[in-house]
């Protein structure tokens, strides 16, 4: 049986990842911070956004392919950084790599990976991005810099969205620790999910490995830190300048809600800035990314680069987020509830839906071009009479 008849959406995905990952994991992957209002505020936004059906406009032949940065990409979607990755799924990062790779979409590497830069930048080729949580020793950060660089990365995506913990209490109730330490309710859990269990046998325990390279290294750490101990810093403009000089590629701002530091990020030297709200992992008193998109796109016109993530499900969702002023998309947790769904097959079974998801709607909608998909808004409102 094909995965489109068992897995036709997004949807079947997240509901066989639940009972496939023990349970911390799921906690670790599906949750956002406080009372979680953030995530369904993300998803109402969305729905909201309607669009008139097209008719009588002949056959339409959707192009999907994207000029983004420099580069084309098969479709305006791709993978956003996921910290532990490797715990959601066992080899998850190769395996979000790979996809890329064969598919043309972008696929950002997290700082806090299981994998090292050096490992997956080969395999993403020209498809990788990698991500970057501040460190506060400017040697450190100036060696993940030139790591990433040497290992292929093109582009690179300084997230700016967490300026101090979040609690995530969904996570603390599990007992999650990052990087996580086992409890036997834990092993329980993992007892439960055989196919999780031998594949992280197989592919080894899920740590922070490009931190635990500095943390090595690093006399003043205390003896208990973990290696996010590292990334401790709240970046300021300062911060962002370092960062332009030492990166000379296309240099993205991640996190950015408010539309009054956008100008200021084009002026410091941001190629594109990556509108989100983290998922709503770090602060449940944002809007709905959408709304902060749109107000992002009335102050900076056309011209700059704008990306959108948080709870696209679909194709159609994918048009919404142009329509409202994107040039490119991407998801987080999607792609991970598609790999504890269906294992590596699943990250291209997603990637499926989404490009015949986009497809179609283009077809409801008489397009011949994403970007255009502001033309369709319902939002509009009817002509007024002449
Ligand atoms: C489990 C998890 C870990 C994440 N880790 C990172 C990270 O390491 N770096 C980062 O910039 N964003 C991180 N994010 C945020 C995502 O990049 C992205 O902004 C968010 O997941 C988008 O929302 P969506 O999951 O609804 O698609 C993480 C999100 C999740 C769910």
């Amino acid at each position: 049986m094909t995965p489109d008849l068992r897995y036709p959406a997004l949807s079947d995905l997240k509901a066989a990842c639940k009972g496939r990952v023990p349970w911390f994991v799921w906690e670790y992957l599906d949750s956002a911070t406080g009372t979680e209002s953030v995530k369904p505020r993300n998803r109402a936004a969305l729905e909201q956004v309607l669009f008139r059906p097209a008719v009588l406009r002949g056959p339409i032949v959707p192009q999907l392919g994207t000029r983004f940065l420099g580069q084309d990409y098969a479709m305006p979607v791709g993978v956003a950084p996921v910290g532990m990755s490797g715990l959601i799924w066992p080899g998850a990062e190769a395996a979000l790599a790979r996809m890329a790779q064969t598919t043309r979409l972008p696929y950002c590497l997290s700082t806090v990976a299981t994998r090292l830069p050096e490992e997956i930048g080969p395999i993403a080729g020209d498809m990788g991005w990698f991500q970057l949580y501040p460190p506060k020793d400017p040697s450190i950060r100036a060696d993940i810099l030139a790591r990433a660089r040497k290992a292929g990365f093109r582009v690179l995506v300084l997230t700016v969205d967490l300026p101090g913990p979040s609690r995530r209490e969904r996570q603390l109730r599990a007992q999650l620790a990052i990087p996580p330490k086992l409890t036997p309710s834990m092993l329980w859990q993992i007892a439960q999910r055989p196919a999780w269990a031998l594949g992280t046998l197989r592919h080894g325990q899920p740590r922070l490995r490009l931190m635990e390279d500095y943390l090595k290294l690093d006399g003043n750490a205390p003896s208990t830190a973990h290696p996010g101990y590292l990334l401790r810093a709240a970046p300021d403009w300062d911060y962002l300048h370092a960062v332009r000089k030492l990166w000379d590629g296309p240099l993205v701002i991640k996190g950015v809600m408010d539309a009054q530091d956008a100008p200021r990020l084009r002026d410091a030297g941001a190629d594109a800035i990556w509108v989100s709200n983290h998922g709503g992992r770090q602060f449940d008193g944002a809007p709905a990314a959408l709304h902060a998109l749109r107000e992002m796109r009335a102050i900076l016109g056309a011209d700059m680069p704008l990306i959108y993530d948080g709870g696209i499900e679909s194709g159609l969702d994918v048009l919404r987020a142009l329509a409202f002023g994107a040039d490119f998309t991407m998801l987080g947790r999607g792609w991970h509830y598609a790999l504890g769904a269906l294992g590596a097959q699943g990250a291209d079974h997603l990637a499926q839906i989404l490009r015949d998801d986009l497809a179609s709607n283009m077809m409801q909608m008489g397009l011949t071009h994403a970007k255009d998909a502001y033309s369709q808004l319902w939002t509009h409102g009817p002509a007024p009479e002449s």
